[in-house]
């Protein structure tokens, strides 16, 4: 099989290096297709994310990807975002589980299995924004006025935008997720009470679609999810919500197992997936041969899963697990003294 790699910036080569040497001890005949993307793009091609690069993920349909910087100046706000918008990657899929080994403020966090499917190209991140003053604001402030709405003195905006048709696929991906891979629960996340016409909308479409499946459901507001993730978090299961509070309700459920350098990512179209950390570049440390690998490793066992190859998924994931919990040769950030190479070589020889 064909999978594109994207190594990205920073740790992003050395991660995404020890990944491929993982996918490789599978046996899988894997071939690797590299392209660029991210700020050492620029020199090349002139541009943080090269057609070619796009072309080529969508042609072989998978791809493993690393953190990738966005440099001010080079036109886009984020090329993560473009990426996902010119592959239509409506779905972003984070699940955080607890591993054995890994330091968590939760007291027994090992009942934690919480699956994000957070949508991803709606929303408050569509960068329809309008600055305080600009002309386009002002008419958009005399617009509102002239339709009755009160509003603060000179006001920025940054629109959402939330579509019956983008709410349905995210919540149909997140029910297929679950019916897929056993899970037993959606909990469809918004804020409803108040944002009639988004939040509404996505709730209304929540509900519609839950009827279709033979698996359980609620609905909850967001900031309710934030303190029972908190309070509760092993009460949660799959949760399908909208891109901003996906991005939000990730990162704490990251944050309860440990950490985002261990969790994974799958953002997905109805064709094409790329598979990728959830972490960023870690300037702090590039370089140095010190990134966790795991996030990356478990994003290629994502993408096995995604191709079918869910045995070897299992295997690299058990792989994972056996050498976090054993502890010898982890990465500092797990409290170890070992480097992004001996901890692959430990899960390789695990495999
Ligand atoms: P970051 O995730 O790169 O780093 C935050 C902290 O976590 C740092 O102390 C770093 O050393 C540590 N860390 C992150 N990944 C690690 C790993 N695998 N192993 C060990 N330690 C790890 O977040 P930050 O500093 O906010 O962003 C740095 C750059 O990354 C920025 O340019 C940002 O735009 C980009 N970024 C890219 C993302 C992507 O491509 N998916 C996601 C998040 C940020």
């Amino acid at each position: 099989m064909e999978v594109a790699v994207i190594a990205g910036d920073g740790i992003g080569n050395e991660v995404v290096s020890a990944a491929r040497r993982v996918l490789d001890a599978t046996a899988i005949d894997i071939d690797f297709v590299e392209r660029p993307m991210g700020k050492d793009a620029i020199e090349t091609y002139g541009t943080p994310l090269p057609d070619e690069t796009v072309t080529t993920v969508r042609d072989i349909g998978y791809a493993l990807k690393g953190p990738v910087e966005t440099p001010i100046g080079s036109g886009f706000r984020s090329v993560n975002v473009e990426l996902r918008k010119r592959l239509g990657l409506y779905a972003n899929i984070r699940p955080c589980r607890y591993m054995d080994g890994v330091a968590s403020r939760i007291d027994d966090p090992s009942d934690i299995d919480i699956v994000v499917v957070r949508e991803n190209l709606e929303d408050l991140y569509s960068g329809i924004e309008f600055e305080k003053d600009s002309d386009d604001a002002t008419e958009l402030s005399s617009f509102l006025e002239t339709n009755g709405f009160e509003l603060p003195v000179k006001p920025g905006y940054s629109i959402k935008p939330i579509s019956e048709a983008g709410s349905e696929r995210l919540i149909r991906r997140a029910f297929e997720y679950a019916v897929e891979h056993g899970r037993k629960k959606v909990t469809v996340v918004d804020k409803a009470n108040i944002m009639k016409h988004t939040d509404g909308l996505f709730m209304d479409v929540g509900e519609r679609v839950a009827a279709e499946y033979d698996i359980a459901y609620e609905h909850l507001l967001v900031d309710n999810v934030a303190q029972q993730l908190v309070l509760r978090p092993e009460e949660f299961d799959v949760i399908a919500t909208q891109n901003i509070y996906g991005d939000i309700l990730s990162d704490l459920a990251g944050g309860l197992v440990g950490g985002i350098g261990m969790i994974p990512s799958a953002n997905l179209g109805d064709e094409t997936g790329v598979f990728a950390s959830v972490h960023g570049t870690a300037p702090d440390i590039a370089g140095e041969g010190v990134g966790n690998p795991a996030a990356v490793i478990l994003s290629g066992a994502m993408l096995l899963d995604h191709a079918g190859y869910e045995d070897e998924a299992s295997r690299v994931r058990k792989a994972v697990r056996t050498v976090v919990s054993d502890g010898n040769a982890v990465t500092p950030d797990l409290g170890g003294d070992g480097s992004t190479e001996t901890m692959t070589d430990a899960i390789i020889d695990e495999l």
